[in-house]
């Protein structure tokens, strides 16, 4: 077996159509992983699966929402009809509405952490038959780990995210199963597309950040693939930041 590899792998990838998810798609297809994304817009699913075919990459798609309990439930039937087993799993969709903690409404909250964490958290349960001595890899974020500007309910849904990590990695550790964590600082994708475009705060990002730049999705992907693959055999229940160095920069 060769351990920097995952030839015979499948893995599932929830939101892999742009951003991290689809670098990370990429990469464990190159590696040889059979992959599986999740996402809601068809129209998105059937350019990637365009782009990939033509590109050789064995990559698949369901359409499903992760956020709602119906949407599990088909993207789970879907899953459990295609794959007998799946060695691999990433909780990578995420979303942020960026405001003071007074102004968030219920429903905003609610929006946020059923995104971003219950999703994570119920999708992980209903995979566990299929995942046994397999590995998990949730997509966290800086924001878990201090504050930052974006919100107070984005932050605790990552932070909560990185205590669910520690505590299935545990739980889980007698299926097999390793649970870790990857916290991105700010990465180029859509999702901060038009924070990066403000010149001025850019230059704050770059300033708190000894690398002196933006990461690209690519390079989040290598870490999430590094945590699925043989190599990272005896790492569980960690959380690894892929942060130019943002969260060892004091003053
Ligand atoms: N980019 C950054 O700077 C950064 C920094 C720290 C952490 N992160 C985290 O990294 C993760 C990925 O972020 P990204 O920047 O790559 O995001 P992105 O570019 O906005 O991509 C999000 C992906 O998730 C899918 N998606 C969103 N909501 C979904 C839902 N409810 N059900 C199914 N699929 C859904 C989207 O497709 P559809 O819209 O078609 O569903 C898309 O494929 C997130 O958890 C984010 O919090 C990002």
């Amino acid at each position: 077996m060769n351990r920097w590899r995952l030839d015979g792998s499948t893995v599932l990838i929830t939101g892999g159509t742009k951003g991290i998810g689809k670098a990370t798609a990429e990469e464990l297809a190159s590696l040889g992983a059979k992959v599986c994304v999740v996402a809601r817009s068809k129209s998105q699913i059937d350019a990637s699966l365009n782009e990939w075919r033509q590109a050789g990459l064995t990559i698949e798609a369901i359409c499903g929402d992760v956020s709602t309990e119906a949407g599990r439930a088909g993207i789970m039937a879907e899953v459990k009809a295609r794959y007998p087993k799946l060695h691999g799993l990433v909780n990578n969709v995420g979303k942020n509405i960026r405001k003071k903690a007074l102004e968030y409404s219920a429903k905003e909250y609610h929006d946020i952490m059923s995104t971003n964490l219950e999703s994570a958290f119920e999708l992980s349960r209903l995979c566990y038959p299929l995942l046994q001595g397999g590995a998990i890899v949730n997509v966290v974020s800086v924001a878990g780990l201090t504050h930052l500007r974006t919100g107070a309910p984005y932050g605790m849904s990552k932070a909560a995210l990185v205590q669910l990590t520690r505590n299935l990695a545990v739980e889980w550790a007698s299926a097999g199963i390793r649970v870790n964590a990857v916290a991105p600082w700010y990465t180029r994708t859509e999702l901060v597309g038009a924070l990066l475009e403000d010149k001025g705060y850019l230059k704050e990002i770059l300033h708190s950040t000894p690398l002196g730049r933006i990461g690209e999705p690519e390079e989040v992907a290598r870490a999430v693939t590094f945590l699925l693959m043989p190599a990272a055999s005896y790492i569980t229940g960690q959380c690894l930041a892929v942060d130019g160095g943002f969260t060892a920069f004091g003053f």
